[in-house]
C-alpha cells in the first residue's frame, strides 16, 4: 500500500494525518504502537556531480521527500523488518554478525546493525516499520535515506554517543562494504546535514562544509524522473571510479596530489601530456573543471546570481554528457528541453546519471505549462512519461513528533 506523497510538510493537517496513518499500519503489523519515529529525507545534488569519490566540493540539499522510520523493541530478541513499499519481510534472531542476502531492500538497515553491533554496541531485538516517499531507484538518495534513519535511530535509542559526522562515516561504510558499491560520502551526509533552504558546500576531502542560501525567489526546484530502469548505474558507476584513478596515477607522475580535484582545470591542461589515452583525458577533465564550477557556483549562489548559477547547471550536464558519458538520452532530452523553454534558467542530470533523475528550476508562473509540455515532449521522444515534482530544499535526519 503506498500513501499519498507528502507534498507540504509544514502544512500541519496533512502532515500529522499522514504520520498517524503510519502509526496504524505499524500497529496493523505488530500489535502494539511504535515507541519512537523518524524521518530522513533523500537528496538532489544541485551541482558537483562525480566529484565526491575525487576529494572535491559537491553541493546537495536535503529535500522533502524520504524515509518514515517507526520503531519499537521487542522482548523476543528478534529482528523485525516491515515495509510498506516492499512486500519481503524479515524475521530474523538478533545476533552479533550479519550479511547481504539478494538484492533485498532490508539489507540496507541490516548493515547498519551489524556495523553498529560490530562497533561494541549492545541492542535488544526491534520491531520496525519503514515507509518512503522517495521514487524507488530513482538516484535521489532512497538507499543513503534508509541507512541514515536506521543509524540515527540506534544511536538515539541505544545511546550509541555517535555524533552525526559518526553516523555518516558509518553508513557510508555500510554501503561501501556491506552492500558493495563504491560511492563516496556525499549522500550520506547530505541526508544527514540538510538544512531547510540552504546548499551545502562540502569537501569531500575534509569533510569541511559551508551553508549557502538557496533564494529561489520566483522560481522552483523541481525533479524531473526519468522513469528509466537504472541496470547499469552500478557497474558503470565502478568504471567510473576505476578510470579517475588512472587520470590521478598518470598525473602524480609530475604532481605531489591525492585526488584529482587537488588541481584547478589551468593546472590540469598544463599536464595534458601526463595523460595519453583520450577516455581518460575527458574523465579528468570534466572532474576537475566540475570542481572549479562549483567553486563559483558557491559565489554565484551567495551573491543571489539564481541565472548564473542556472548556466553553471547547464555546463554540468553537457560536461557530464560529453566527458564523463554518465547521462543518457532520458536525461539528455529533459535538460535539452530546459535550455530551450521559457521560463527555465537551469537543468542538469543529478546523481550518478544512466537514468535517475533530472533538475531544473522552472519560474513559478511557467511550472504548470512546463510540466505539460515536458511529459508531451518526453513522451514524444522516450516512449513513457516522467515523473515532475516540485521540491522544497529541507532539513536532515531527525525524530518525527508524533501528536496524539
Ligand atoms: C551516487 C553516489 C554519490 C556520488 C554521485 C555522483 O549518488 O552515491 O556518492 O558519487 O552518485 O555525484
Amino acid at each position: 500500500m503506498i500513501l499519498p506523497v507528502q507534498k507540504n510538510p509544514e502544512y500541519l493537517p496533512s502532515y500529522l494525518m499522514h504520520i498517524q496513518q503510519l502509526q496504524q499500519e505499524f500497529t496493523r503489523f505488530f500489535n502494539k504502537p511504535a515507541t519512537k519515529t523518524y524521518f530522513c529525507p533523500g537528496r538532489v545534488n544541485l551541482i558537483g556531480e562525480h566529484i565526491d569519490y575525487n576529494g572535491g566540493l559537491v553541493m546537495p540539499v536535503a529535500i522533502d521527500l524520504g524515509t518514515y522510520l517507526f520503531i519499537a523493541p521487542n522482548d523476543d530478541n528478534v529482528l523485525r523488518f516491515r515495509s510498506l513499499n516492499f512486500d519481503e519481510i524479515l524475521d530474523i534472531p538478533l545476533v552479533n554478525h550479519f550479511e547481504k542476502t539478494d538484492n533485498n531492500w532490508f539489507n540496507y538497515p541490516l548493515g547498519v546493525i551489524h556495523h553498529f553491533e560490530k562497533n561494541g554496541n549492545q541492542i535488544s531485538g526491534l520491531d520496525i516499520m519503514f515507509y518512503g516517499n522517495l521514487p524507488v531507484s530513482s538516484g535521489l538518495s532512497s538507499s543513503a535515506s534508509i541507512e541514515v534513519a536506521t543509524a540515527f535511530a540506534l544511536n538515539d535509542i541505544f545511546k550509541g554517543g555517535y555524533t552525526l559526522l559518526d553516523l555518516v562515516k558509518l553508513t557510508k561504510m555500510v554501503e561501501n562494504t556491506f552492500i558493495g558499491v563504491n560511492s563516496g560520502i556525499m549522500d550520506q551526509f547530505a541526508v544527514a546535514f540538510g538544512q531547510q533552504g540552504k546548499a551545502m558546500v562540502l569537501n569531500c576531502e575534509t569533510l569541511a562544509y559551508d551553508q549557502v542560501p538557496v533564494e529561489l525567489g520566483e522560481y522552483l526546484l523541481v525533479i524531473i524522473n526519468t522513469n528509466k530502469p537504472r541496470n547499469l548505474a552500478e557497474s558503470m558507476y565502478n568504471v567510473r571510479v576505476q578510470e579517475c584513478h588512472i587520470a590521478l596515477d598518470a598525473l602524480r607522475k609530475e604532481l605531489f596530489i591525492n585526488n584529482l580535484c587537488d588541481i584547478d582545470a589551468e593546472t590540469l591542461y598544463k599536464h595534458k601530456h601526463l595523460i595519453t589515452d583520450e577516455t581518460i583525458w575527458k574523465r579528468a577533465q570534466h572532474i576537475v573543471e566540475e570542481n572549479d564550477r562549483v567553486k563559483l557556483a558557491a559565489k554565484l549562489l551567495n551573491d543571489g546570481d539564481l541565472v548564473g548559477f542556472g548556466q553553471l547547471m547547464y555546463a554540468s550536464h553537457y560536461s557530464l554528457k560529453d566527458l564523463y558519458e554518465v547521462s543518457g538520452k532520458e536525461l539528455d532530452a529533459i535538460a535539452g528541453f530546459g535550455k530551450d523553454y521559457q521560463g527555465v534558467i537551469g537543468s542538469r542530470m543529478t546523481g550518478a546519471g544512466f537514468g535517475g533523475c533530472a533538475i531544473a528550476l522552472v519560474e513559478k508562473s511557467r511550472f504548470a505549462a512546463y510540466r505539460k509540455d515536458l511529459i508531451k515532449f518526453y513522451t514524444k521522444e522516450i516512449g513513457y512519461a516522467p515523473g515532475i515534482y516540485e521540491t522544497q530544499i529541507s532539513n536532515g535526519v531527525g525524530p518525527l513528533v508524533l501528536n496524539d
